[in-house]
């Protein structure tokens, strides 16, 4: 929106519970009802919005819950990405066209960094629907001409980052125990390692994919792998607690089969498209655990005013 763009965001089901979310954070975004299980809603979406850009997001993202309903992951997270190419091809086949797929592709990983090259050997029903959605962005680029990119972004990370993910359930509870508020964090496996960026610089690359004379494919990755462990290390020393007092592991939070560690190569981004990343690890972990802290810290004063 900053670059002038008009926003319209897709929005599903009967009065869809994020979208006051968005509405808060994101103030001036036009909503279009629409659907990734439902074809005749995104031509209808497209038809009423006319994008020149469309950046398919949309999917069940949440890792573990993909275990649990696998099937509809795959409609989702996989299918979903056919029925918007499908969307484009009938509406305006010169719309430029993102899909978002995943660094959970690359899995169980068959050479470490992962670069554009690598083989994929997804370990989730996620992972395997996205790669399902990688490929059929690659199919319509191929077989129709369409300007169709792929961007294998690896974590990427906010304070508006869903509680569900580790980075925040880690920074939340931090606030939360440094306040008084919780005494315990429990988590699963500590030892897996990720790549995790700030969302805010990923976007970018989104955008740049978007303006170059031809489609391609492209890896986004900060090339600094760290563990959960490490997470919780600097998080709650940031607010001079010792992790060790606080994090208890729980089976619960165990997947039924990991990605132990992902660490990725995005040279050909940055030589292509000049990306480069603004935030760097340690960075990005406190400003997610000042924010938490800002707003429990705020809520307890409001809390305490009412009585
Ligand atoms: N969520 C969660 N909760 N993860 C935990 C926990 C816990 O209590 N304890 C350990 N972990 C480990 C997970 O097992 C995983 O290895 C790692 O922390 C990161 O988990 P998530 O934050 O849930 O993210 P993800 O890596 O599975 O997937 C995210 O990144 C992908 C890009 O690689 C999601 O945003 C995906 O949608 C995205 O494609």
């Amino acid at each position: 929106m900053e670059r002038g763009y008009t926003v319209h965001g897709l929005v599903r089901g009967q009065n869809n519970p994020r979208l006051t979310n968005v509405e808060r954070l994101c103030p001036g975004i036009e909503f279009v009802e629409g659907d990734l299980l439902d074809q005749s809603s995104l031509i209808a979406a497209l038809e009423t919005c006319q994008p020149t850009e469309v950046y398919n997001l949309g999917a069940i993202s949440f890792v573990a819950l993909s275990f649990k309903q696998a099937s509809l992951t795959g409609e989702v997270t996989g299918l979903g990405v056919v029925r918007m190419l499908e969307a484009i091809r009938t509406v305006n086949a010169d719309i430029r066209f993102y899909q978002a797929s995943s660094s959970e592709m690359f899995g169980k990983v068959r050479e470490t960094p992962q670069t554009e090259g690598t083989a994929f050997h997804p370990r989730s029903p996620y992972g395997v629907a996205k790669v399902y959605g990688h490929y059929i962005t690659v199919n319509y680029r191929e077989s129709y001409g369409m300007y169709a990119c792929s961007g294998i972004l690896f974590n990427h990370e906010s304070e508006r980052r869903g509680l569900e993910f580790v980075t925040r359930k880690i920074t939340n509870s931090v606030a939360k125990i440094k306040l008084g508020l919780q005494k315990q964090l429990a988590l699963g496996n500590l030892s897996a390692r990720r790549d995790w960026g700030f969302a805010g610089d990923y976007v970018r690359a989104m955008h740049l994919m978007l303006q170059q004379d031809e489609p391609d494919d492209y890896v986004i990755a900060t090339g600094e792998t760290h563990s959960v462990e490490e997470f919780c290390e600097l998080a709650f020393a940031h607010v001079g607690l010792d992790w060790r007092d606080h994090v208890v592991t729980d089976e619960r939070f165990l997947r039924p089969a990991e990605v132990d560690l992902l660490i990725g190569d995005s040279t050909k981004a940055r030589t292509k498209l000049g990306w480069t990343t603004t935030v760097s690890f340690p960075e990005l972990v406190t400003r997610m655990v000042e924010s938490d802290l800002a707003a429990h810290s705020a809520a307890l004063r409001q809390g305490v005013a009412g009585g």
